[in-house]
């Protein structure tokens, strides 16, 4: 551990979140300013790349004057800068990394290029100041369903991905074919609560070569037919229990497969992160199951699972205290890897 604390200026643009922040060690949170352009996204139905890219570049600046005027400092009291540089939209992420590439290079101050998913992973170092790894995490969000053995700061193993639609992504499609609007998510997760997750049985995938990857494509098709044949027939559907047994099928493989992995590896930890790590329905499963094998469960308050630059801080530092240092030829990779440099 440093002496001296170190300050952090975060940055994240690679969706359609503009937001900044300012991380003490990693852990305090001075500030988490975040312009969501939801409203606007909206409109289309899901994020629109061009737009996305064009709001950044004018919010940019506002957000992270705000994060510093919060935080009360100036950006000479600022040690570093971290920025997400992937994965994401490409125009998106490139205002972020621009952004962060001026104030290292005005302040003479190291630049930190930071994984958008290590972020969503280090969201629990903030919730909880004394997680530490090893430990096993899912991370699902509107673009990323991965379940990551974290073996220490930094240090990453995958041990299963969606081999199609994210987590997120499955949720936000069957909120808009039951007319839910985007995002969907957090709507499918209020609507279900009164529906019967047993009403109706979709399928749960499983991959014959690899234990623990995901497929939502098909249960995503499932309910689509279901909805369609309901319609050619005529008969009107229950969205609620619609809702609530899709949600399951998705609670049941993630709990199941996230299980498997902590048991499987030995872990006692087991850790939540992304935008669907606020789902009740996950959470209760994963809280369940956990109890049952008595393992401790982690998960960020929902303002830190969904995008957000303070994740961003609190990896950032991990990654500066390990040396990682950008130069000024740093670029946006929009399918970066995790574990990738
Ligand atoms: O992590 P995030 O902000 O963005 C990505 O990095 O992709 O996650 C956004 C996703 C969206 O798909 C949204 O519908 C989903 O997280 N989400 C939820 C809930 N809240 C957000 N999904 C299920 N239940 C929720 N309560
Ligand atoms: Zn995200």
């Amino acid at each position: 551990m440093m002496d001296k604390d170190i300050k952090i200026l975060a940055i994240e643009s690679s969706c359609d979140e503009t937001a900044a922040a300012v991380v003490v060690n990693g852990r305090e949170v001075l500030s988490n300013i975040i312009y969501s352009q939801i409203d606007i996204h909206t409109m289309y139905g899901g994020v629109v790349p061009e737009i996305a890219s064009r709001k950044h570049i004018e919010k940019i600046n506002q957000v992270i004057r705000a994060a510093l005027d919060e935080a009360k400092c100036t950006l000479d009291d600022i040690d570093a800068v971290a920025v997400t540089y992937g994965p994401g939209l490409v125009g998106a992420l490139l205002v972020g990394v621009g952004a962060a590439k001026a104030i290292c290079f005005a302040k003479d101050i190291p630049l930190v290029g930071v994984h958008h998913i290590e972020g969503h992973i280090s969201a629990n170092y903030i919730q909880d100041k004394d997680l530490k790894p090893p430990f096993m995490c899912l991370v699902v969000s509107g673009g990323h369903t991965h379940l990551v053995k974290v073996v220490d700061y930094g240090k990453y193993e995958i041990l299963g991905i969606t081999r199609d639609d994210a987590a997120g992504e499955a949720f936000d499609k069957v909120a808009r074919a039951i007319g839910l609007g985007y995002p969907g998510g957090p709507k499918v997760d209020k609507l279900a609560r009164e529906g019967n997750p047993d009403a109706i049985v979709f399928p749960r995938a499983k991959i014959s070569d690899s234990e623990y990857d995901f497929s939502f494509s098909g249960l995503k098709s499932a309910v689509l037919n279901y909805i369609n044949q309901a319609a050619m027939k005529g008969e009107e559907i229950n969205k609620a229990d619609v809702a609530a047994s899709f949600q399951k099928a998705v609670t049941d493989v993630l709990t199941e497969h996230t299980m498997a992995a902590a048991k499987y590896y030995g872990m006692d930890k087991v850790a939540l992160a992304g935008g669907v790590a606020s789902n009740s329905s996950l959470r209760n499963a994963m809280k369940t199951a956990c109890n049952k094998a008595g393992l401790a469960l982690y998960y960020p308050s929902p303002v830190l699972c969904t995008d957000n630059a303070a994740m961003i801080g609190s990896a950032g530092y991990y990654e500066y205290i390990n040396g990682t240092r950008h130069g000024w030829d740093l670029n946006a990779i929009p399918n970066l890897k995790l574990g990738q440099r």
